[in-house]
């Protein structure tokens, strides 16, 4: 027996949830457009090389890869800012600075499934290359501030949580961890909510952290406030990009949307300094959307260093959010009008007026006969359409059709003759 569900984790979309993603997706599409951004895309089958790191990225165990018949290793995305470095990479001198672009790519990864996680799922990607200073942050987290707008939300509603790399970074050197494992404990202390204290110290422990180190850190990851994490550092000029980007939003008047968070740590290994998520306020949650820089993520790929910030945004969550808020848009069908022809005898001339309609511009859509009178009005009620055109046989012989309006419920014969002038749209 063939199982006729999608392949667990996955998703079949039906017209109404196709409707939604196309409305999400556009209001990405807008936003980005609206900053600057141009799109791009490339192919879900990558080589698996660009997700194997040595700082032991979960994302790398949740890989659907094989070889293929010429023993190449492959793998479908898991994420896109590999394979987005990638393409940078290799047109690198041929482009222009700071490069502005977006995608909204597919990607799979074999996950354990909880609420808001799917394995494959949709993620905006908006990334800025080649700008070092943070205006690439400020960028990059204004549009997203905007994209979240324009789905309906506002500061009573999400807010960026945001941190830095260096300031966890300072803090482990404090503690006396080696820099070269400096990327696995963060790795590792991004899990921290999803195992328990004893695996978390064992973890840590694999990596030489002593029973202190790990508590100190926990400790600190649970600052509740900027003073509090300044209070402990040594290293304060770790602190200064951030204090700069929370400056510039409040100046350009986003402030309330952004909140320092010190628990954000992200559990991808390559960024190098700004962290971020978006959730709601109180990250009830997973979170929506998160990124941050990468500064030397196309530098590990062998080019040389070209400073990144970007985020992903994913499809899933966001979708659940507004649908228990009740704020996901009632969608129907793009369709201006239908035609229906009662008799099949009908049906010829049903077929070429709905040719002609559709060359005027409309979206309309032809039913055939044989059909009672109030099957077709129903029909034409549930598919949301402002007008319905009968063919009916006495009208016809007179060269003319009936059309309905069905928001006033009025309906009036009018000639074929000049029927695709539309002089009859909004006064039928
Ligand atoms: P990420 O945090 O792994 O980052 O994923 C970003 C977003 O994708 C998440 O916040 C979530 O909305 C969505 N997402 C991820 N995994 C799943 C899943 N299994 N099911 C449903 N949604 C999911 C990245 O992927 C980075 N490459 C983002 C980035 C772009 N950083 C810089 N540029």
């Amino acid at each position: 027996m063939i199982d006729l569900k999608p392949v667990k984790g996955t998703r079949d979309f039906y017209p109404p949830q196709l409707r939604l993603r196309n409305w999400l997706f556009s209001a990405w599409r807008k936003s980005a457009q609206q900053a600057g951004f141009e799109e791009y895309d490339s192919c879900i089958l990558e080589h698996e090389a660009l997700y194997i790191r040595k700082a032991g990225d979960e994302i790398s165990q949740q890989l659907y890869n094989f070889e293929d018949n010429s023993a190449r290793r492959l793998s479908l995305r898991p994420e896109m800012t590999p394979s987005l470095a990638r393409m940078i990479l290799q047109k690198q001198k041929t482009l222009s600075y700071p490069v502005r672009w977006f995608s909204i790519p597919q990607c799979f990864r074999y996950e354990r499934m909880t609420r808001g996680r799917k394995r494959e799922h949709y993620q905006w990607n908006l990334d800025v290359i080649g700008e070092p200073t943070i205006l690439a942050e400020l960028e990059i987290i204004s549009t997203l501030i905007r994209s979240l707008n324009e789905l309906g939300l506002d500061s009573q509603d999400f807010r960026i949580f945001i941190n830095d790399r260096r300031i966890l970074n300072a803090m482990l050197e404090q503690l006396n961890v080696p820099q070269n494992l400096q990327n696995s404990v963060l790795v590792i202390l991004d899990k921290r909510d999803k195992l328990s204290a004893d695996v978390l110290c064992s973890e840590l422990s694999n990596k030489g952290l002593s029973n202190i180190q790990t508590t100190k850190l926990i400790q600190f990851l649970e600052s509740p406030n900027f003073e509090a994490v300044a209070e402990q550092l040594e290293n304060q000029n770790v602190l200064n990009e951030l204090k700069s980007i929370l400056d510039q939003f409040q100046k350009i008047g986003l402030g309330t949307y952004l909140e320092f968070d010190i628990s954000i740590v992200r559990g991808l290994s390559y960024y190098t300094g700004t962290v971020f998520e978006v959730n709601t306020l109180n990250k009830s949650s997973r979170a929506i959307s998160g990124g941050g820089r990468y500064d030397s993520l196309l530098s590990a790929y062998g080019g040389p260093v070209i400073p990144a910030v970007g985020f992903g945004f994913g499809d899933v969550v966001i979708l659940e959010i507004l649908e228990e808020s009740k704020k996901l848009p009632d969608l129907k069908q793009v369709l201006d009008l239908v035609i229906f022809a009662l008799d099949s005898k009908q049906d010829e001339i049903a077929m070429r007026l709905a040719h002609q309609l559709r060359n005027a511009g409309l979206s309309v859509q032809a039913q055939f006969g044989p059909m009672k009178m109030q099957k077709a009005l129903q029909q034409a009620n549930n598919l949301g359409v402002a007008y319905a055109i009968f063919c009916l046989p006495d009208e016809l012989d007179r060269n003319e059709v009936v059309i309905r309006d069905l928001n006033n419920r009025e309906q009036k014969a009018h000639s074929l003759a000049n029927i695709t002038d539309l002089s009859w749209m909004g006064n039928a």
